[in-house]
């Protein structure tokens, strides 16, 4: 996610190196490897406190979702190879994001809904379908996993915040706070982190609100406590800590959008026949096993998802 655009003296050369080496092959293989050293984080840092959630796991498997021979990415080595930019461009942030305080926490639903309302995540979490899926999960970096995530239905959510018939999109927003996330004081940066998904994206079956993995409340370096998991896009749609939802009739414009629309589009759906401008995307190194897979189109959700596209030849569907 190079971000081409910028003058040499708009960024200090500490702000330019990861953005440009670590979507190369040689620093993901490095980065791998540093997960086999001793830079792992301990669950037990992962789960600070006594979270309000906590009883209500595990949530009943959806068996519906199959990873088709894939395996569950181990919890410690997931948990270590993350991306979440507002705690820094490297791939170890778990330490740092263990600043984000998750309670309280309120979710704003406003724009074009019959009544904008906040309500705070306990009380949503209470008043949703909850469930476990195992989902793949692939990189616009062009590395994978598979993951084992709670949460509930994003049409649930939907069903709950009534848009209006004028609805196009949903927009997800992460929070914004330079006191936690310091990065965010990059202004060169959108922030806040924000992505969307048409209204039909978001009423499908797949598109899922996650708020705990493993069995238990999200880690914070995974977007505690709820995040998107749309796993046919590249995971730099899945959005993580949202704090606001808003509808609306204009497509919003996404965070890697805003920096960089010839690289990371809107709809971002998976596709191996579409290389990224600066490298392919026909497999994908499998994260902890070192092994390397043919990507599948859609990321393997193709009977799921193709639907919602047809008529849309004319999009940039898989940018
Ligand atoms: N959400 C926020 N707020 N900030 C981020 O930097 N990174 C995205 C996505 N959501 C990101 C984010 C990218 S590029 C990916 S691949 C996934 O989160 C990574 O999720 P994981 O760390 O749980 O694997």
């Amino acid at each position: 996610m190079l971000i081409k655009h910028f003058k040499g003296w708009e960024l200090p050369d500490s702000q330019l190196t990861p953005e440009n080496l670590f979507f190369s092959k040689r620093t993901l293989l490095k980065g791998a490897g540093l997960l086999g050293a001793n830079l792992l984080m301990p669950t037990s840092i992962q789960a600070q406190g006594a979270d309000p959630s906590s009883a209500l796991y595990p949530f009943k498997r959806n068996e519906t979702y199959t990873l088709d021979g894939k395996n569950i990415t181990p919890e410690n080595i997931n948990g270590n190879y993350n991306n979440f930019y507002e705690f820094g461009q490297s791939k170890q942030i778990a330490k740092a994001a263990q600043a984000l305080k998750t309670r309280p926490w309120l979710i704003k639903i406003d724009g074009m809904v019959e009544k904008p309302f906040e309500i705070g995540f306990d009380d949503l979490i209470k008043s949703m379908p909850l469930e476990e899926r195992n989902y793949r999960h692939r990189c616009v970096e062009a590395w994978s996993m598979a993951v084992n995530w709670s949460g509930f239905p994003l049409k649930a959510l939907l069903a709950m915040a009534k848009p209006l018939s004028g609805a196009k999109y949903v927009q997800l927003q992460t929070f914004l706070d330079t006191s936690i996330a310091p990065a965010q004081k990059q202004s060169w940066y959108p922030w806040p982190y924000t992505e969307g998904l048409s209204i039909a994206e978001a009423n499908n079956d797949l598109a899922f609100m996650v708020t705990g993995a493993y069995g238990k409340p999200l880690a914070n370096q995974h977007g505690a406590p709820l995040r998107l998991a749309v796993p046919w896009k590249y995971g730099f749609k899945s959005v993580k800590s949202i704090n606001r939802i808003t509808f609306t009739d204009v497509r919003p414009k996404t965070y890697w959008e805003a920096l960089q629309s010839a690289e990371y589009g809107f709809w971002a759906n998976v596709n191996p026949a579409v290389p990224h401008p600066r490298w392919s995307q026909a497999d994908e190194e499998v994260i902890g096993t070192g092994s390397r897979v043919p990507t599948l189109i859609f990321n393997g959700y193709e009977k799921y998802v193709a639907d919602i596209y047809k008529g849309m030849e004319k999009e940039r569907l898989y940018i």
